[in-house]
């Protein structure tokens, strides 16, 4: 696990990243208060991580590119948030961040926690299903939140990260991600992300809730499992080219902490209808299969619990779970 605190070799990296040009080891000695042998051996630990530093002889080391690592260190250089992401737990691998996230936030970690893993061994979705998590390609990220609201209005955060997630893929990439209820993220009608949030509650309050985002940000069409229920895609498949992984995942938390304050100090009025316009289906009729029957409609947008609301020939449905397509055919 690596972890937030700033070692010296975090210190050396933030000192090269802020160099004007070139900086020499006598220099970076001196302000750190550690030695040059100390220096060269964080110099050479970074080249081991992917960092291309070069050595220029009498002028000093340059940081030339840094590699798309998700830790702490990439993810918060730069960061613009309070909290979200100011106590990064990176993980080379783990079985669920979810899961970890959830233990973590039993043991009190503090508000706006990120669990991140490069791979995930038992990566959760939703109804018990799997998520496929190959290592070194895409986000899989678990948020610890501990917001002041009754559990009944857990659910609503739901949709406050379908939105950040949304939202920051537009602003990021200049694609066009849309919501599908209830908590998966498309790009041309097929899946590229999903969310599974988890709570630990008593009657009157919550404890805290885990926000579990996973993104197919590099993923090529042979990483995607055979028996996948739904078309499937990631950024790189969408567009073309590969995008940078922990500046998306800086992105994607400032513009959750912007919405959790919206949320928080406006209700969730402001989400849904941020939420609505964002969705795949506006004016379209849908089909939901809630496992003992189907249900047809035109899409009628949510009510204040996160229902789907269904338009089926003049009365007005309210959907609570199932798995729901276009229904247009
Ligand atoms: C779904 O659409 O079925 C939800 C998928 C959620 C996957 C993410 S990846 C990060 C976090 N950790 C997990 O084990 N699951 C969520």
């Amino acid at each position: 696990m690596r972890d937030s605190r700033h070692t010296a070799q975090e210190e050396v990296l933030s000192m090269l990243r802020h160099a004007d040009g070139c900086i020499s080891g006598e220099e970076l000695s001196r302000c750190l208060g550690i030695s040059r042998t100390a220096i060269w051996k964080h110099i050479k630990a970074l080249r081991s991580h992917g960092y291309e530093i070069r050595a220029a002889s009498g002028r000093g080391y340059r940081l030339v590119q840094a590699p798309d690592l998700l830790s702490p260190a990439e993810i918060q250089n730069g960061l613009n948030t309070r909290f979200i992401a100011q106590n990064v737990q990176a993980f080379d691998q783990i079985d669920s961040t979810n899961h970890q996230a959830m233990l973590m936030g039993e043991e009190g970690v503090a508000d706006g926690t990120v669990v991140i893993a490069d791979v995930q061994s038992s990566g959760k979705g939703r109804l018990g299903r799997r998520w496929a998590s190959p290592a070194g390609v895409n986000l899989y990220a678990s948020i610890v939140l501990r917001p002041p609201i009754a559990p009944h209005r857990a659910p609503q955060l739901t949709f406050v990260s379908a939105v950040a997630v949304a939202q920051a893929i537009n602003s990021f990439s200049g694609m066009e991600a849309r919501v599908k209820w209830p908590n998966d993220i498309l790009i041309d009608d097929c899946k590229v992300g999903g969310l599974l949030n988890e709570m630990s509650a008593e009657s009157e309050r919550v404890h805290f809730v885990v926000l579990g985002i996973g993104l197919n940000v590099n993923m090529t069409a042979s990483q995607f499992p055979d028996d996948l229920r739904y078309p499937a895609t990631s950024l790189f498949l969408s567009s073309g080219r590969k995008w940078p992984r922990a500046e998306l995942a800086r992105h994607l938390f400032e513009k959750l902490e912007q919405l959790y304050h919206q949320y928080l100090n406006e209700g969730f009025e402001p989400v849904l209808r941020q939420w609505e316009s964002l969705c795949c289906w506006r004016g379209r009729v849908v089909e939901v299969d809630r496992g003992t029957d189907r249900i047809r409609g035109r899409f009628a947008g949510l009510d204040q619990t996160g229902a789907l609301l269904l338009d089926a020939g003049g009365t007005l449905e309210k959907i609570y779970s199932g798995d729901v397509r276009s229904g247009d055919d």
